[in-house]
């Protein structure tokens, strides 16, 4: 049964036949070709909490295909809002791409016109060579600050949302603030300034803290700082000698901001020239550390140094009582190079072991010391925290994770992290995959884990996705429903309580 009131293009048969492997992570990413409005989902488990009203947010790639024609990278997938709208009786669910310009243009045009970060298009160097224009694929995260809520990629402008019907309004500058006016070659090569899609909301002032790294004339890391009225400014530039990539970044109360910077550069040449993509033009140097870079409140930058690591996702920060910074995040031991990202995006996963490790740096910017331990015997990612805790000593994490002696090659449980403790618990099963889970604190609780979580469930006997209320301190099922279809795993969420 069809919902939707919009039919996207079809990939075409032969191309959804090169995706039927194996692997229920393959069949948990199958193409959104709907889009559906305000569809009351059906509770197959438990109850709903009757004081659970709000709106929770997902964002992700809704297709990796365009037209017959694959993306290679897991990153390159058009976005799609899920919204799903809670008011203590049932669950109201609607969908609907963003419509970047874009997305617009190879709608109308049956064929994929842009580049993506790491998909070249069809044609080989003829069709690539001096294209430098990227889609926007809009699909990483959503946010809600200074009355916008937006859904962002690292690589180029917000996209606003309108919050009730997901309808796109506009491609979002912040009123020219990211408009790239360092040069007039430099606007030439990207006229739009990156908005990564991990910023952070300082605890006590409001303010929206978040960075960009920008190619042109000079390598350039650039810190933006958005009022809590909405309005924006450039609040430092760090000339960088290498173009890296950074997916995340961490605020602490104290108003210390954290990069890690691993030695990989782009290799713009080769990628200018259009004989790879810009992700697969990536070079790794593990002779290198990675660079840590601690900006002070006052701006103060501080560069230090770690054992080679990458880090997608921290899972928070914040300043010790001995003036020690304290960093948690999810540390792999080498660099996901963009043939390993098709691979994993085509159910080619093996079990090697080499998830990213829940790891705690300690960070004394006087003495230029950085330290590291592992914080639990368990791999994660995609890692949430109560939502008043962001910068401030805290006790919990949870996310998509294992324990590091877990038999099975995939993310496929729901972790609990006590990381002043060590200890963790998980929960799932062979069948099912879950999503980031979003922690949504009790009406009036004051214990850190007195919370639901949110996530969205792919089970591999249905085929369908599944969305799941837990309890946040012992995981267990409050109440499970079911979407009429699969969504893909996705990225990043947020939760309103006001939106319902
Ligand atoms: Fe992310």
């Amino acid at each position: 049964m069809l919902y939707g009131n919009i039919k996207l293009l079809i990939p075409s048969a032969m191309a959804i036949q090169r995706y039927k492997v194996l692997h229920d992570y393959v069949r948990a990413n199958e193409c959104v070709l709907d889009e559906y409005s305000d569809v009351v989902l059906d509770l197959i488990e438990g109850e709903l909490p009757t004081d659970l009203a709000g709106v929770l947010y997902r964002n992700g790639n809704g297709r990796f295909a365009h037209q017959g024609v694959w993306y290679d990278h897991l990153f390159d997938g058009d976005g799609m809002i899920s919204r799903f709208a809670f008011d203590g009786k049932q669950v109201r669910y609607r969908n609907r791409y963003v419509r970047t310009s874009e997305f617009l243009e190879e709608e109308k045009a049956g064929r994929m016109l842009y580049r993506s970060f790491g998909t070249n298009l069809p044609g080989g160097i003829i069709r690539n060579a001096f294209r430098m224009r990227f889609k926007n694929a809009a699909n990483t995260s959503v946010v809600w600050h200074g009355g916008h809520m937006m859904a962002l990629w690292e690589g180029g402008l917000p996209h606003r949302i309108d919050p009730v019907t997901l309808e796109t309004i506009d491609r979002y500058d912040y009123n020219g603030v990211l408009r790239n006016q360092f040069s007039w070659l430099d606007s030439r090569i990207m006229p739009e300034l990156p908005f990564s899609a991990h910023p952070k909301i300082h605890p006590d002032t409001g303010v929206l803290h978040n960075f960009g790294t920008l190619a042109g004339t000079k390598q350039r890391l650039i810190m933006y700082e958005v009022n809590p009225d909405g309005k924006a400014r450039i609040g430092q530039v760090i000339e960088m000698d290498d173009m890296t990539f950074s997916h995340d970044f961490v605020l602490t109360q104290s108003g210390h901001r954290i990069l890690f910077l691993t030695p990989v550069a782009f290799d713009m040449p080769r990628a200018l020239l259009g004989l790879t993509s810009p992700a697969a033009s990536i070079k790794v140097d593990r002779a290198k550390p990675t660079l840590v870079l601690v900006i002070d409140p006052d701006g103060t930058i501080h560069r230090l140094s770690t054992d080679f690591c990458f880090v997608f996702h921290f899972v928070n920060a914040y300043q010790d009582t001995d003036g020690k910074l304290i960093v948690d995040g999810l540390m792999l031991d080498y660099f996901p190079e963009s043939a390993l990202m098709k691979a994993y995006l085509q159910g080619d996963v093996a079990d090697d072991g080499a998830g990213a490790r829940f790891t705690r740096y300690t960070i004394d910017p006087e003495a230029k010391q950085v330290t590291h331990a592992p914080l639990a015997d368990y791999e994660g990612e995609l890692p949430e925290i109560h939502p008043d805790l962001l910068g401030k000593v805290y006790r919990y994490a949870w996310g998509i994770g294992r324990p590091i002696t877990h038999n099975r090659p995939l993310a496929d449980q729901i972790v609990k992290i006590d990381v002043q403790t060590g200890q963790g618990t998980h929960t799932g099963n062979e069948h099912s995959l879950p999503s980031e889970p979003i922690v949504v604190p009790r009406p009036g609780s004051t214990v850190e884990d007195d919370a639901w979580l949110l996530y969205l469930l792919f089970d591999d006997r249905t085929q369908a996705t599944d969305l799941v209320v837990a309890d946040a301190a012992s995981l267990a099922t409050v109440a499970r429903l079911r979407l009429p279809h699969n969504i893909p795993l996705g990225f990043h969420g947020m939760w309103l309580p006001d939106a319902g």
